[in-house]
């Protein structure tokens, strides 16, 4: 099978500091992807490298032929959900969804409000549907996040830390959501650092270290590596 994204040799660079150097990556269809890493070691630069929101220095990133060169090549195939939920604050969880469905997809108000309840449904969040994403607890903002992403109908979800800024419990829940969605053949990258959820579902595991790959196996590989960078990482995150 051809790969459904390919990183060739790119490099990337902030103000003379070299942030990623020569990574290439082929990565197919429905894998799920876990990129760790230590702070600084370019895990969220290179994502956002595959859906244009950088544009990489040297080398290319092809989504299934097409170049990525700005965030419009792939608009639509590819869906991002950040720390942070980005949510529209004036707008109820259903608008959320409608409003970028309308714009964007321009489907009638009709369509829109049935794909938005469908959607909410599969992130369980139908009985909020009427809140303001202030009123949703942390956990909620990220599913409604994660449903708003999927009405675009991605085929590729990049994660960068979707759970990072989440208690435990609610953690667990927005990783039900990702999980469910790996099981419908959507390719997933995601950056983390919980490792229950690198165990439990990713197909691979990319170690970063420095801009560059230093490990690409399963989960069962890196957690009986000899590599010293990798033991000391894995020592700091599982404490
Ligand atoms: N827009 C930018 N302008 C300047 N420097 C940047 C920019 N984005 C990232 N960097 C720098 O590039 C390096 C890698 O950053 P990146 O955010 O990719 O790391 P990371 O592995 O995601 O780290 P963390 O785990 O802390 O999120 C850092 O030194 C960062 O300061
Ligand atoms: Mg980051």
């Amino acid at each position: 099978m051809d790969p459904l994204i390919k990183i060739e040799r790119i490099f990337k660079s902030f103000s003379g500091q070299m942030v990623l150097r020569g990574i290439s990556l082929d990565i197919c269809q429905g894998e799920v992807l876990a990129i760790i890493g230590p702070s600084g070691s370019g895990k969220s630069t290179l994502i956002r490298c595959l859906n244009g929101l950088e544009q990489v220095d040297q080398g290319q990133v092809t989504i299934d032929g097409t170049l990525v060169e700005d965030t419009s090549s792939v608009a639509g195939r590819v869906g991002m959900v950040f720390q942070q939920f980005n949510l529209f604050p004036h707008c109820t969880a259903i608008e959320n969804i409608v409003q970028p469905c309308r714009v964007v997809k321009k489907m009638t108000c009709q369509e829109a409000e049935e794909l938005a309840f469908s959607l909410l449904e599969k992130v369980k969040m139908t009985d909020q549907a009427a809140q303001y994403p202030h009123s949703l607890s942390g956990g909620q903002q990220q599913r409604l996040a994660i449903a708003r992403s999927l009405s675009m109908s991605p085929d590729i979800m990049l994660f960068d830390e979707p759970t990072s800024s989440l208690d435990p419990e609610l953690a667990y829940e927005v990783f039900d959501t990702i999980k469910a969605l790996s099981k419908e053949h959507i390719t997933i990258i995601m950056v983390t650092h919980q490792m229950n959820m690198v165990r439990d579902f990713a197909t691979r595991v990319l170690f970063l270290d420095k801009g560059k790959v230093r490990f690409d196996d399963t989960f069962d590989a890196l957690v009986v590596s000899d590599d010293v960078r990798i033991r000391q990482f894995l020592k700091k995150v599982y404490g």
